[in-house]
């Protein structure tokens, strides 16, 4: 019988401990290849030796850290991933952000491989000279991923014929027995927040996940609402530019941040909300955009109305009227109208709805399956 010992290599700058959303995308794919089947080549972030030992011990995958905190396509890396592959002789080899990394493809010689796109291929695809690096990159890899239809439009563009017929969409899915609805009273009550009515966000605190919008439009929420709250999970430069929006607001009482959350620990987090909101929005004229909104599923999977902003493919993960809003993320009217909508609908059908839409439409074993598919063929 043939081994399967480390017959898929990926090569990425997102493989954590940093959380966010390509990272959630890569451990969710290679977690769900075959035990002692990846071996993953990426960057320093600290002492990450525990860290490492337990993607071992828990999924036979090992990691490769090259010295560079930042991993880009020189020769110096070139020749590190070469020597990988020199040894471990991989069937596949998967590039987990396309733009820069598989530039490297050309250099590279493994029977198949595959770069995974998200939302920050969209301005590479659309500036020169970045566009033409964007067509290379298309040429040096046997397929490009891509997370939806908004993502293709944009993307494909500079590509070349081949390269573009080759797409296929691999998006992240949601493991929708850890994000599932959960009772969780106790963390509210711990929170202060037992009799409030609560919007939640998840996501890093950066200008495009729109919190601040939150914060403006939470004014005009409380004169229907009195009980209203926000509760911000993650973490981000932004905070500071929030804690003066509130200040300025004295909305003190009621937003809440609790940093960082473990992932063990997030679907309560999510669930202590009564509906869950991010406003994204298009920043740079278009250049930065939400690619998807791994977030929107995960609270979609925990049965909770969805708010989101209609930047770039964020409004794919919604199903307007049914799981939730979609809303403009620069319109602080619009986003206050919508928050008291889910607030006043019937959240429990709702909820139900995305629960639903989520286990059928984004359960990670459909887009696993396809993947396996994709590197295996
Ligand atoms: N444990 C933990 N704690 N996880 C967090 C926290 C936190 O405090 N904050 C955010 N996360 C996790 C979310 O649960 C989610 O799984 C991920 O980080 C964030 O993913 P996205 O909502 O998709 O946003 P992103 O901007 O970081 O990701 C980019 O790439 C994604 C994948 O291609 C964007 O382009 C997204 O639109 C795209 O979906």
């Amino acid at each position: 019988m043939q081994s399967k010992r480390f017959a898929t290599l990926f090569v990425t700058n997102d493989f954590g401990p940093r959380a966010g959303g390509i990272e959630t995308f890569i451990h969710g794919l290679v977690e769900r290849l075959p035990q002692e089947s990846v071996i993953v080549y990426t960057s320093q972030q600290g002492d990450t030796t525990a860290y490492d030992a337990k993607w071992l011990a828990d999924f036979g995958v090992k990691v490769i850290r090259d010295k560079s905190k930042m991993l880009l396509p020189t020769p110096r890396v070139i020749m590190a991933v070469r020597s990988v592959i020199k040894v471990e002789q991989p069937k596949a080899l998967v590039f987990g952000a396309a733009a820069p990394l598989a530039l490297m493809g050309k250099f590279l010689n493994v029977p198949r491989k595959i770069a995974i796109t998200h939302g920050h291929e969209v301005w590479w695809a659309k500036v020169p000279p970045f566009n033409l690096l964007m067509r290379l990159i298309g040429n040096s890899v046997d397929h490009l991923t891509y997370l939806g239809e908004y993502t293709k439009s944009q993307i494909s563009k500079p590509l070349s014929k081949r390269a573009k017929s080759a797409m296929i969409q691999i998006a992240p899915g949601i493991d929708t027995q850890i994000f599932k609805p959960v009772d969780a009273s106790k963390l509210r009550l711990d929170l202060g927040l037992a009799e409030k009515e609560v919007i939640v966000s998840v996501g890093r605190l950066v200008p495009r996940k729109g919190q601040d919008e939150l914060v403006k439009a939470l004014p005009q929420v409380l004169k229907s609402h009195p009980n209203a709250h926000l509760l911000f999970v993650g973490t981000g430069s932004y905070k500071k530019v929030l804690d003066n929006l509130i200040a300025d607001r004295s909305l003190q009482k009621y937003v809440t941040f609790t940093g960082r959350v473990q992932y063990e620990d997030l679907t309560k987090y999510i669930c202590v909300g009564d509906i869950f909101a991010m406003p994204s929005r298009s920043r740079l004229g278009g250049l930065e955009v939400e690619g998807l909104g791994i977030v929107y599923l995960e609270a979609s999977a925990c049965g909770l109305p969805v708010l989101a902003g209609d930047s770039g493919g964020a409004p794919d993960a919604v199903a307007p009227g049914l799981t939730g809003l979609v809303v403009n993320g620069r319109d602080t009217n619009e986003i206050a109208a919508g928050l008291i909508k889910l607030l006043e609908t019937d959240r429990k059908a709702m909820g139900q709805a995305g629960r639903k839409w989520a286990v059928a439409q984004w359960d990670w074993q459909i887009w696993a399956n396809k993947f396996i598919k994709l590197i295996g063929d």
